[in-house]
């Protein structure tokens, strides 16, 4: 695992698009694998800038999104596809025939994995995942269990996930109690994954996760298999870990 220390959430945001700019610069009609939350808002916000400044462009890119809640409609403000309506896909010239999020009116959960495991299948290899952290070492909604689940799957949130949601609800009683996510095994099968973490409330959680053993009880712990993983994170995000600068682990 590599890890780029950044000094604040600004430069973990530049940086972090950055890494996305340079495999679409590569690739251009790269598969990328991307995340919602509060963390990547800075990284899309950078992304559309270079997007309009004419210096990245979009128009071949394929995107594969790791989760989506159950039970909500797309025009929904809190879904994941209006996330990622609002933050990127509306403000880049990507085709939105070709960005794809779990479907969250399906109600038939066997039914919605499966025809999102398919879509997985169609477009092939991840060329690049980008993953924020959950407190409780969540990645996608992938919630501390016995094990890691390993393709598409509906979970049922954690109260420490519906807590940490809670702030985008108009109430708690809003917040969907399942969801639609990728599994691990189709996360770890992305030939790089980028994740992106700030803030000091997750100090804990990445020390845990990336120095502590390997468990389905801190999803993000699986990351430490994983031959291409980069790392990067504020100083208040890395506060917990005794690191260099920059380094390798
Ligand atoms: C949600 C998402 C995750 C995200 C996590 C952390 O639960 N499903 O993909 O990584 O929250 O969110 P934040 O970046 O807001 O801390």
């Amino acid at each position: 695992m590599k890890i780029y220390r950044a000094k604040d959430y600004d430069a973990m945001s530049r940086r972090a698009a950055g890494l996305i700019s340079a495999q679409i610069i590569m690739k251009p009609d790269c598969v990328l694998g991307l995340a919602t939350g509060s963390t990547p808002i800075g990284t899309y916000r950078q992304l559309v800038e270079w997007n309009q400044t004419g210096d990245l462009d979009f128009s071949r890119v394929t995107t594969v999104n790791l989760d989506e809640y159950k039970g909500i409609t797309p025009d929904n403000t809190q879904s994941y596809r209006y996330f990622m309506d609002e933050n990127l896909f509306n403000k880049v010239n990507i085709d939105k025939a070709r960005t794809y999020v779990p479907d969250g009116t399906e109600s038939d959960s066997h039914r919605a994995c499966e025809n999102y495991n398919a879509i997985l299948r169609a477009v092939g290899q991840v060329d690049l995942q980008l993953l924020g952290l959950g407190h409780n070492g969540h990645i996608g909604f992938n919630e501390p269990g016995d094990i890691f689940e390993k393709e598409t799957h509906c979970v049922t949130l954690s109260e420490r996930t519906i807590q940490a949601n809670r702030r985008f609800f108009a109430s708690e009683d809003e917040v969907p109690r399942q969801a639609y996510t990728m599994g691990i095994k189709t996360i770890m099968s992305a030939r790089r994954i980028l994740l992106a973490v700030s803030g000091e409330d997750k100090a804990g959680i990445v020390k845990t996760a990336f120095f502590g053993p390997v468990t389905p009880r801190v999803p993000a712990s699986i990351l430490q298999f994983h031959p291409d993983v980069i790392l990067v994170a504020d100083d208040a995000a890395l506060s917990e870990c005794d690191l260099p600068e920059s380094g390798q682990l």
